[in-house]
């Protein structure tokens, strides 16, 4: 165990997963966790999805490797391409192997079609870990040194701060509809507006879905849900259902037509069984009802700060860092799998598995209850 290198610091015990099934994981000293983050928001229809792996078995008898890296094409994944650009009404996919590797191709594009490198993000955002969409990320968590910063994105955190930043002449702004690692954050009905506004004075708007795409709000995606059509659409992690290292850089013709050649892409950009089961998740999601309202309800307690839900996602406030901590310690012990949020540690996050049931999610609320009482 001790050759995997990990740079993330937490107090909470490694924990080691022998088997996963249906939205439940196994421990090799026999325990069981039910996963109430669906993976690392990724696996909303459970770790027993058996259309998807018989996809990508299926896929990898007959064209296990493929790459458009070069140019080149292969059946599945074209046929994917233009269903994933039909339902996100989107004119080119450029297809990535994760959430920061999409980022990171968006941001290059609005960098080289505005030829310029100012951006504008959110407060508490995350969009991944490379180094241009790490610059785009809330920096108080993702901040790196060493490296000279080879973008300026000012953070906002209410429209008039958004207003302000884009008065200047920017490449692009970037936005999580809903912030989800950072603590399950919306944004005010202003910042879409302000938005438009400057969209239609030519701001490359970049959305980032890579948490809310397929289905978390209860839309295909959360433009549907804000009825905003961005410039440039980031997907990753339940493109896959997790099944696959998939992420998806998506772009309407405007962008299209102004893109010059340049040197970008990936070994395994296009990858035939990623295509297979993108292409499979997209047809067990047609036929799924996406409505998470069963898991609107809230805990009220005075010592929760607050608790905010948005669609199948939830985030639990506390007063300090120590109770939130001790609360997922609590939780794990109990059999539930939760983390605390990345941006804002007084919270822990949780996103359900669209297969979780009534019951499942009234003794997930009941056990946190009891914990917030007696534990914390
Ligand atoms: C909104 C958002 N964007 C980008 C990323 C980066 O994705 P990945 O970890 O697949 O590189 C994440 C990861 O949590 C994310 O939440």
């Amino acid at each position: 165990m001790k050759e995997i290198l990990s740079f993330t610091k937490t107090n909470l015990e490694n924990l080691e997963v022998v088997k996963s099934e249906n939205y439940h994981i196994t421990l090799n000293n026999g325990k069981v966790l039910i996963d109430t983050m669906s993976g690392l928001w990724c696996s909303p229809l459970g770790y027993s999805c058996q259309p998807l792996k018989d996809a990508m078995y299926q896929q990898s008898l007959i064209n296990p490797y493929q790459s458009n890296f070069l140019g080149h094409h292969n059946e599945i994944t074209e046929i994917y391409s233009s269903r994933l650009c039909d339902l996100a009404n989107m004119h080119n996919v450029y297809f990535t192997n994760s959430g920061s590797s999409a980022v990171e191709t968006a941001i290059k594009i609005a960098c080289h079609i505005s030829k310029n490198t100012t951006g504008v993000a959110s407060k508490h955002s995350y969009h991944g870990s490379t180094i241009l969409s790490a610059a785009a990320s809330d920096q108080t968590i993702n901040s790196w040194s060493n490296i000279a910063d080879p973008l300026i994105v000012n953070k906002f955190s209410n429209s008039s701060e958004l207003e302000a930043a884009l008065k200047n002449d920017v490449a692009f702004a970037i936005l999580e509809p809903i912030i989800a690692a950072g603590g399950v954050y919306s944004h005010s009905g202003e910042v879409f507006e302000v938005l438009k506004d400057y969209q239609s004075k030519g701001l490359i708007v970049i959305w980032d879905e890579t948490v809310t795409g397929f289905g978390k709000l209860g839309t295909w995606f959360a433009k549907d849900y804000f009825q905003f059509e961005p410039d440039i659409m980031v997907l990753a992690k339940g493109i896959s259902n997790g099944y696959f290292p998939l992420g998806a850089c998506l772009i309407k013709e405007h962008v299209a037509e102004r893109i010059k050649f340049f040197n970008h892409g990936f070994t395994f950009s296009g990858h035939p069984i990623g295509s297979a089961v993108g292409l499979e998740v997209i047809n067990q999601l047609s036929s799924m009802n996406l409505d998470h309202s069963r898991f609107k309800r809230t805990i009220t307690h005075n010592k929760v700060i607050e608790h905010r839900v948005q669609g199948c996602m939830g985030a639990i406030e506390f007063s300090s860092k120590s109770k939130a901590f001790k609360f997922v310690k609590s939780m794990r012990e109990q059999g539930y799998m939760i983390e605390s949020a990345s941006e804002n540690l007084n919270s822990i996050v949780y996103c359900l598995p669209y297969i979780f049931t009534d019951l499942d999610f009234e003794n997930f609320i009941k056990t946190s209850e009891s914990i917030i009482n007696d534990n914390l």
